[in-house]
């Protein structure tokens, strides 16, 4: 049990002394009750809060999937490139969110932004070899073989050898790229290994999540329960 003050002012977007004065106001509600004090305790995941009748997510950790625009990189901040945090509004810029992976900064799509340090390990940890699939098109055109390179194992030019991956052609310059690990700009060097430089790159699915295609590039929202919880392996 925490104090709701604590509580609602861990979400960033009220100080304690603003929960105060929103309690004395009878803007908050507890349960479906007035609060009656901001030291009231309650359990932040089970209680419904809600402020000026609007549901206020309390829960410890935030987990949110955007689709990342080209131009930003992903990182919490930089000293001469936007970040995708520069997406998100200001009280969400304040509680420790972080990208849970990397894509380049011309790459698109799927990212998950979360405060969740333990599930964004266990999902990147390299052995857990949790999947990615990538939307790729290159410059040239991919054939047979470079689905069989990719199935065995491509080595790229510096010497490392990729695990088995799945390429999967949509048509005569675009596929899917199914990946297991995730190494520095991983799919550019494994297309450049076959002579095909990937021009576009967009990240559909991480592990068991998948990309929400009504979020335009820059828009994001929060997982749902289901959502977390697939990433949690329940
Ligand atoms: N592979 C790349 O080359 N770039 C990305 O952003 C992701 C995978």
């Amino acid at each position: 049990m925490e104090r709701l003050d604590k509580i609602l002012a861990s979400t960033g977007r009220w100080s304690r002394r603003e929960v105060k004065e929103l309690v004395r106001a009878g803007r908050v509600t507890v349960n479906g009750l007035p609060a009656q004090s901001s030291e009231d305790k309650a359990d932040r995941d089970t209680v419904d809060i809600r402020v000026d009748e609007v549901p206020v997510s309390v829960t410890q950790y935030t987990y949110l999937m955007l689709n990342k625009p080209a131009g930003l990189v992903s990182a919490t901040e930089d000293p001469r490139e936007k970040t995708v945090l520069s997406l998100l509004p200001e009280h969400l810029r304040k509680i420790g969110l972080f990208p849970a992976g990397r894509l380049d900064k011309d790459t698109v799509g799927l990212l998950l932004l979360t405060n969740d340090g333990h599930l964004a390990h266990d999902l990147l940890v390299p052995k857990k070899h949790v999947e990615k699939t990538y939307l790729v098109r290159v410059e040239g055109s991919l054939e047979r073989s470079d689905v069989d390179a990719f199935r065995v194992g491509l080595t790229l030019s510096d010497g490392y050898t990729c695990l088995p991956a799945e390429l999967e052609l949509l048509g005569e310059c675009e596929a899917l790229v199914t990946l297991r690990e995730g190494k520095y700009h991983q799919i550019k060097r494994m297309c450049a290994a076959r002579g095909k430089p990937v021009v576009f790159l967009k990240r559909l699915t991480f592990g068991t999540l998948t990309l929400d295609e009504t979020l335009a590039p820059g828009e994001w929202r929060e997982l749902k329960k289901e959502e977390v919880e697939g990433l949690r392996g329940k």
